[in-house]
């Protein structure tokens, strides 16, 4: 039996609040996602109960600490179709999990003349990465621009690809548009190249297909706080022939074999990449949460998610001065727009006043504000327990905003 998405919403007990003395509507699921009691739960029963250092000690509590870890492992690599549970590297986010590939990778792989492609639609996390890459190595950066409505142009992509290509990093959806890549596409071309492709799936995992062997990702990228887990805790999956030729990202203990004076050896995978005290709770909380969205039968929610962001969209288009950014053929859970003669930040701001939560600025993405020639957006962002009341009180609170600036000017 699959869990109601009706019944969803009880489930996140921050959701049951006053804000400013209004119900507490929570649309800023993209910057991070709120949790459910059961990952709350096993947050508070691993330090109730397991706390201990792992694959260290050998006393009761270290066994049981080590064991829910690796069991987190194999959740993880059940949920994302890996081939081997070693190909998930645990990491601190998405951000981290993009630096170490960037990093190790680049160290086995990319010399001056190379090339790395990236595109315009990425978060910063993975495009910084990248460009300094290229800076350290002697690389040339190329960046794949969007079209007005805010669709990657392949054609350029295809072009971009050649001998000299390394890799190509890139998000499958997009976190300020909201752009749902052809990731499927993407990869087909690059690897017809002969090109690894890293895919950031920080915004897509929670909401769209994450088969990374139907996909073929060579690396996939994603953060446990967006998808109803605990911040603090990403994922790196990596193909096995890849993660063995990279050399490690951090070094010290765990990560190694053997050590003498004049020789290092390293640990088998994914230790080799896990140095030092890792987040222990973390992955046995985001565990938790994927055992929780497990639960919903996938296309539901994807039907669900679908027609909530439709409804958006649509309610959003009614309000007059309201200008929507992008217009793909497939967007997912985001929800990005300015109002005419209000800054994005006083939206924000005004809007939380009626206990409103959404988020304001570039979204870590000033090459799609600069295409865009604006500032910022601000950006309603959508997540399993929202309804059409948040959609309702959002285009409410808008026009509360309107109204207020109206009376001013
Ligand atoms: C598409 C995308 N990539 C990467 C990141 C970075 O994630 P984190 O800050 O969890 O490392 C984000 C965060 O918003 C994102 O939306």
């Amino acid at each position: 039996m699959t869990k109601s998405i009706s019944s969803a919403r009880a489930d996140f007990p921050i959701l049951n609040q006053l804000v400013n003395d209004h119900p507490l509507v929570y649309l800023d699921n993209a910057a991070t996602a709120q949790k459910p009691r059961s990952v709350i739960d096993s947050l508070v029963h691993y330090y109730e109960f397991d706390n201990a250092n792992i694959h260290r000690g050998n006393h009761t509590l270290a066994i049981r600490a080590t064991e829910a870890h690796e069991a987190a492992r194999s959740t993880i690599a059940g949920f994302i179709n890996a081939q081997y549970a070693h190909e998930i590297v645990f990491t601190r986010g998405t951000t981290e999990s993009i630096n170490l590939v960037a990093y190790s990778f680049g160290e086995a792989f990319v010399k001056a003349g190379d090339e790395i492609i990236v595109t315009e639609l990425e978060h910063h996390s993975n495009y910084v990465p990248w460009f300094l890459l290229c800076k350290r190595k002697g690389a040339t950066f190329r960046v794949v621009p969007f079209d007005q409505d805010g669709e990657l142009d392949l054609e350029v992509f295809k072009s971009m690809l050649s001998e000299k290509t390394r890799l190509v990093a890139v998000n499958h959806v997009s976190n300020s548009l909201g752009t749902v890549n052809p990731i499927s596409e993407i990869i087909q071309l690059a690897h017809q190249a002969g090109v690894p492709v890293l895919v950031d799936a920080a915004q897509s995992v929670q909401h769209l297909d994450h088969d990374v062997q139907a996909l073929d990702a060579d690396f996939y990228a994603f953060s446990g706080h967006k998808i109803y887990g605990p911040t603090g805790v990403g994922v790196l999956y990596g193909k096995e022939k890849w993660l063995e030729e990279m050399p490690p990202f951090l070094s010290g203990g765990e990560m190694i074999e053997n050590v003498t004076c004049d020789k290092v050896t390293f640990n088998t995978l994914p230790f080799k990449f896990e140095a030092g005290t890792p987040d222990v709770s973390g992955p046995i909380g985001l565990a938790a949460a994927i055992d929780y969205l497990i639960q919903f039968d996938p296309a539901e929610l994807k039907d669900y998610e679908t027609d909530l962001l439709n409804y958006g969209l649509e309610l959003l288009s009614d309000i007059p001065d309201l200008t929507i950014y992008g217009n793909p053929k497939h967007r997912s859970s985001i929800l990005p727009f300015n109002v005419a003669g209000i800054q994005h930040y006083d939206m924000g701001v005004l809007l939380d006043n009626y206990g409103i939560a959404v988020r304001t600025g570039q979204h870590c993405t000033q090459p799609v504000m600069d295409a865009l020639g604006i500032t910022g957006t601000v950006r309603a962002s959508l997540a399993l327990y929202n309804t059409r009341e948040d959609i309702d009180a959002l285009v409410n609170g808008i026009k509360r905003v309107q109204r207020l600036f109206r009376r001013k000017s």
